[in-house]
């Protein structure tokens, strides 16, 4: 049976961290980080999203700010809010919540936020610093990720990396990341011929695909550390449950290492991006970052 890779324990832990940075930065040079999140809509996930955003972002001590508007917001007015952001000295951090309704362009509001404001790591610019390996704020999901990658596996140096999935928010930087640490990178998706077979190859599985329990357990390497990204919300005996893009059932007993869902990478998130909106304060205030 798998090691279960325990995604709430190690985020809690990096919120203390978090928190204690947060702490020394105030006492050391003024400064409050602070984090304005935007929502626009009623979509009922990122509610709940933008909801715990902002618990988490208060619990570490930093300031949040939360702008909810109408689904029918003009595209002209999320961009004022973006730039009115962009302009304020307090907000160290901007992060809109995706999807925006289908009458504004995503790509044109995320390209309107400061690059030293992209908590969420979007922009083109820090897609493209990541991708020259240059410093930049990354994606938080895919961060939150190759930590418990490195957590169970401590160097990934020469593995074999296949990432399932291919969205800019978690399987392009996904795979970044992991060539920066050195991986065998293949980025596979729903297209792909044969995809248990080159899933079987991977010593480093990152499921991020977006369908339920796709991934079956005869499709790994024994012994296989998986990271599933993966969140959907089945009915299953008349009753609503989440599952991730892997089958849990079987695959558990061929890893080495699994994340379970829920409680793996999801709560790794949002701890990431408190962690990139400390960052973003530290780089705008001139000093140098805390460790966390
Ligand atoms: N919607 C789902 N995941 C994310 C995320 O990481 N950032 C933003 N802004 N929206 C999302």
């Amino acid at each position: 049976m798998a090691k279960v890779i325990d995604g709430k324990a190690y985020a809690e832990g990096l919120r203390g961290r978090i928190a204690k940075a947060v702490t020394g930065l105030k006492s050391a040079h003024g400064l409050t980080p602070g984090l304005a999140v935007v929502l626009v809509g009623e979509d009922p996930a990122s509610k709940v999203y933008v909801a715990n955003k902002a618990k988490q972002t208060v619990e570490v001590g930093m300031n949040s700010w939360e702008h909810k508007l109408p689904a029918e917001t003009p595209e002209a007015d999320v961009l004022a809010l973006v730039e009115k952001l962009n302009n304020d000295p307090a907000v160290h951090g901007i992060l809109v919540q995706l999807p925006l309704p289908k009458h504004i362009d995503s790509m044109k509001v995320l390209t309107a936020i400061s690059p030293a404001k992209d908590v969420d790591g979007f922009h083109v610019v820090n897609v493209g610093k990541l991708s020259t390996g240059q410093d930049s704020l990354v994606p938080c999901t895919p961060v939150g990720s190759v930590m418990l990658a490195k957590d169970v596996l401590g160097k990934l140096d020469g593995l074999e990396a296949v990432v399932i999935g291919r969205s800019n928010i978690v399987g392009k930087p996904v795979a970044q990341l992991l060539l920066a640490e050195n991986c065998t990178v293949t980025i596979a998706h729903s297209r792909t011929k044969d995809l248990p077979g080159v899933v079987r190859r991977a010593d480093l599985v990152i499921a991020a695909v977006g369908r339920p329990e796709m991934v079956k357990g005869d499709w790994l390497k024994p012994g296989a550390t998986v990271i599933d990204v993966g969140i959907n919300r089945i009915e299953r005996d008349g009753k609503g449950k989440l599952v991730g893009d892997c089958d849990y059932a079987s695959c558990e007993k061929v890893a080495g290492a699994i994340t379970p869902v829920p409680g793996g990478v999801g709560p790794m998130t949002i701890a990431c991006l408190l962690y990139n909106t400390v960052k973003a304060a530290c780089a705008a205030k001139g000093i140098a970052q805390p460790e966390m």
